[in-house]
């Protein structure tokens, strides 16, 4: 953080004061939510990220400790701090990405339904923030459920006149990384080599991985598929169980973000043909919102594509993933509207 305390400090200074606001090359990237358990790990994940020039860090609790932290690691991106709703403002301002992992998290037993009544307002609150100070950006979104939180953001941001649907994305990044572990597990494969669609939504069973469609091509009996399915639609419930109340995937969370955030990087450079899988406004199906793959470029989801063909498992998946899913989009819609 760039503040010196006195004149001779600001002095010393003045050549990173220089840097920090002269540009360096690379994108500019705020985390809200930064001193969570995913906010943590995340900002240390982007502050390895050669593509960032800024990273802005912002929570309402312990957003300074986190901040020196992290800026003391030894790569390009100038890190400041932001604490509390009176510097959400400059912590927004002049992003070219807004990552979301603010909100509580789930404990043994809940849904991530169960996190709406508290999530709903943080998520509202920030996206109020971001239609003020930052409208262009690119958002993405971790706060559960993400199912509605999505919803909300796209209902804030059209209230406020600013909402590109192409802008808003909702991480299902961490679905498609464990369907990729998990498949690689089953086929005796390496996990970099694996690549699942994960489609739908993230929650139980709208998570909807397409395993006829896993590359490298491959076939499953009807047990490996049923096993496969429930594992990754179960695989936060797995994680929230092991920690036994005290929170949900951080880590593999991070990572997920960090892996996703990167994707969306290399878009807005103008890299071809960057394609990962989100939770956006969509036409794939009768759903004004579903995770599908979509190819990422300058100005976000550029284009969105089809499921292609499913086995009689994955259609019988797909229509009870999209009777969850109508609801919590709805419910989501109804928190703003009403
Ligand atoms: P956490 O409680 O460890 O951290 C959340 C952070 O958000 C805290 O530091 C808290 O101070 C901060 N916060 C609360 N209100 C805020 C506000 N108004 N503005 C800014 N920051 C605020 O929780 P976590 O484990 O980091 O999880 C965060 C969220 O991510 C949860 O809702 C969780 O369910 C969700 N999650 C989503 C995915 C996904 O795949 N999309 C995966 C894992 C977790
Ligand atoms: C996950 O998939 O790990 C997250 O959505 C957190 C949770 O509550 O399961």
């Amino acid at each position: 953080h760039l503040h010196p305390s006195n004149h001779q400090e600001s002095s010393i200074l003045r050549r990173a004061n220089c840097r920090a606001k002269g540009g360096a090359p690379g994108f500019k990237v705020a985390i809200l939510g930064a001193a969570g358990g995913i906010g943590q790990p995340l900002a240390m994940l982007m502050k390895m990220n050669p593509l960032v020039s800024v990273l802005h860090l912002y929570d309402v609790v312990n957003s300074p400790g986190v901040t020196a932290d992290v800026s003391h690691m030894d790569t390009g991106a100038v890190v400041r701090g932001f604490l509390g709703q009176q510097q959400l403002e400059g912590a927004l301002t002049g992003m070219d990405i807004v990552i979301i992992p603010a909100g509580i998290p789930r404990k043994p037993g809940m849904t991530r339904d169960d996190l709406f009544k508290i999530n709903a307002g943080i998520v509202r609150t920030l996206c109020e923030g971001i239609a003020k100070c930052c409208p262009n950006t690119l958002v993405n979104l971790i706060s559960n459920p993400v199912n509605s939180t999505v919803p909300i953001a796209a209902e804030v941001f059209k209230k406020a006149g600013t909402y590109d649907p192409k802008r808003l994305l909702g991480v299902t990044m961490l679905d498609v990384v464990r369907a990729n572990t998990f498949v690689a597990e089953v086929l005796g494969l390496d996990p970099r080599e694996v690549d699942v669609p994960v489609v739908g939504g993230h929650s139980g069973v709208t998570i909807l991985p397409l395993l006829s469609q896993v590359k490298p091509p491959c076939s499953f009996t009807p047990e490996e598929t049923e096993y496969l399915t429930n594992r990754i639609q179960n695989g936060g419930t797995e994680v929230v169980e092991a920690k036994a109340g005290t929170g949900s995937a951080t880590l593999s969370m991070a990572y997920a973000a960090a892996k996703f955030a990167d994707a969306c990087l290399r878009g807005l450079r103008g890299d071809a043909g960057v394609v990962e899988c989100s939770f956006v406004a969509s036409q794939v199906t009768e759903l004004p919102f579903f995770a599908s793959k979509v190819r990422l470029g300058r100005t976000g989801a550029e284009e969105i594509y089809q499921l292609g063909p499913l086995t009689e498992y994955e259609r019988v998946g797909l229509e009870k993933a999209k009777k969850e899913l109508a609801g919590s989009i709805h419910k989501g819609v109804s928190f703003i509207r009403a």
